[in-house]
């Protein structure tokens, strides 16, 4: 699912990211902007923003099994 139209995020982006941040450090802090830099891109119009909090957080609580669908809790529409 493309979740920034901007910038052609998807969902499956973030939660590699995510993965990704939190292999190299265990105790970062995630903020969307960390989620971009680790992507190698910036944010544009920043509607997407609220919508790639929802998923990061949730990719982090259940790692990169929530984002093939699995037993993933549905994360709301922004
Ligand atoms: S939709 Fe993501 S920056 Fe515009």
């Amino acid at each position: 699912m493309i979740v920034c139209s901007c910038t052609m995020i998807t969902s499956r982006d973030i939660a590699e990211a995510v993965s990704a941040l939190r292999t190299a450090d265990p105790f970062v802090v995630l903020t969307p902007g960390l989620v971009y830099r680790q992507l190698g891109k910036r944010p544009s119009c920043g509607s997407c923003l609220p919508l790639i909090t929802k998923l990061m957080v949730a990719y982090d609580e259940e790692g990169l099994s929530g984002a093939s669908g699995g037993t993933r809790r549905p994360v709301e529409e922004a």
